[in-house]
C-alpha cells in the first residue's frame, strides 16, 4: 500500500463555541515533522495555532481567549507590536478570577473581581495582584503560534494498513485522546495541502460515516479509506474561542 500518513500532523484549529458559540474553521498547518512510517511515535506537547484564523490577532492590541479542552485550559493571546504574541494564563494572580481580554483602548487587561490590571504582556500594573500573569512558553514563526502545554499529547501514535472483511483497504490511525477534546481527520494528496475533512469509521468494517470523535481519555483508533494510492492524513484538534 502506498498510502502515506503523517504522525503528529496536528496543526489546525477550529473556532466554534462553548457556551457562546461563535465560529468558523481555520486552516491546517502540516507539521514539518510529517514522515512516512516514522519509526517511533513522538507525540509533541505543542498546540499549534494558525494565527491567520483569528482576525483579532492581525493587528496590534488584538486579543483572544481560546480553549481546546472544554475550558479546563484557557489561553489569553494578545498581539503586541510586530510579531510579538503574548500567551498568558488568564488566572488573575490575586485570587484566581479569570481576567478579561486585553483592551487596546484602555491598554490594559482588567480583572473585574477586585480591579487588578495587567499590561499586554501580562505584567501587573495595578493591585491588589502583586505578580504578573503566568505566560505559556510559545514561539511564533511562519504564521503559526506554537504553545507548549503541560501534560498535552497530540498526534497520531500509530498507523497500520488493514482490510475490511470484504477486502477494501483501510488505514488504522491510533492516537491518545483527552476528555472534552474533539478530533477530526483530514486528508490531502499533497503534503503541502490543502487538507480536506475525511470521514472515518470507528470499527474496521463499519461505514465511513464519522466526521468527529469526542475524546474520552483513552487511546482510540479510527479507520479511513485507503483506496487512493497517495494520501496524507492529519489529526485535527478543535479549538474554541471563549470569553
Ligand atoms: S482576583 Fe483579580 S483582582 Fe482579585
Amino acid at each position: 500500500m502506498d498510502t502515506k500518513s503523517c504522525l503528529n500532523c496536528s496543526r489546525r484549529k477550529f473556532l466554534g463555541g462553548l457556551a457562546s458559540a461563535c465560529g468558523a474553521l481555520s486552516g491546517m498547518v502540516p507539521s514539518p515533522g510529517c514522515a512516512e512510517n516514522p519509526p517511533t511515535p513522538d507525540l509533541n506537547r505543542v498546540l499549534p495555532l494558525k494565527i491567520a484564523a483569528y482576525p483579532a490577532l492581525q493587528q496590534e492590541g488584538g486579543s483572544v481567549m481560546l480553549t481546546h479542552d472544554g475550558g479546563t485550559t484557557v489561553l489569553l493571546i494578545n498581539r503586541g507590536p510586530g510579531d510579538a504574541l503574548f500567551v498568558l494564563d488568564p488566572a488573575c494572580r490575586h485570587a484566581g478570577c479569570q481576567v478579561e481580554r486585553y483592551d487596546k483602548v484602555s491598554r490594559e487587561i482588567f480583572c473585574s473581581c477586585h480591579g487588578s490590571t495587567y499590561a499586554i504582556d501580562g505584567a501587573v500594573t495595578r493591585g491588589p495582584a502583586t505578580a504578573d500573569l503566568i505566560p505559556y512558553p510559545s514561539r511564533f514563526s511562519g504564521g503559526v503560534l506554537e504553545v507548549e502545554l503541560p501534560e498535552f499529547e497530540f498526534g497520531i501514535s500509530a498507523l497500520s494498513p488493514v482490510r475490511t472483511t470484504g477486502g477494501s483497504p483501510r488505514l488504522a490511525l491510533t492516537f491518545p485522546t483527552r476528555n472534552q477534546v474533539s478530533y477530526r481527520i483530514r486528508r490531502s494528496t499533497d503534503l503541502a495541502g490543502p487538507f480536506q475533512p475525511a470521514s472515518f469509521a470507528l470499527e474496521k468494517d463499519s461505514l465511513l460515516d464519522q466526521t468527529q470523535l469526542a475524546g474520552d481519555g483513552d487511546v482510540r483508533t479510527v479507520y479511513v479509506d485507503a483506496a487512493s494510492p497517495r494520501a496524507f492524513h492529519t489529526l485535527e484538534l478543535m479549538v474554541f474561542e471563549v470569553g
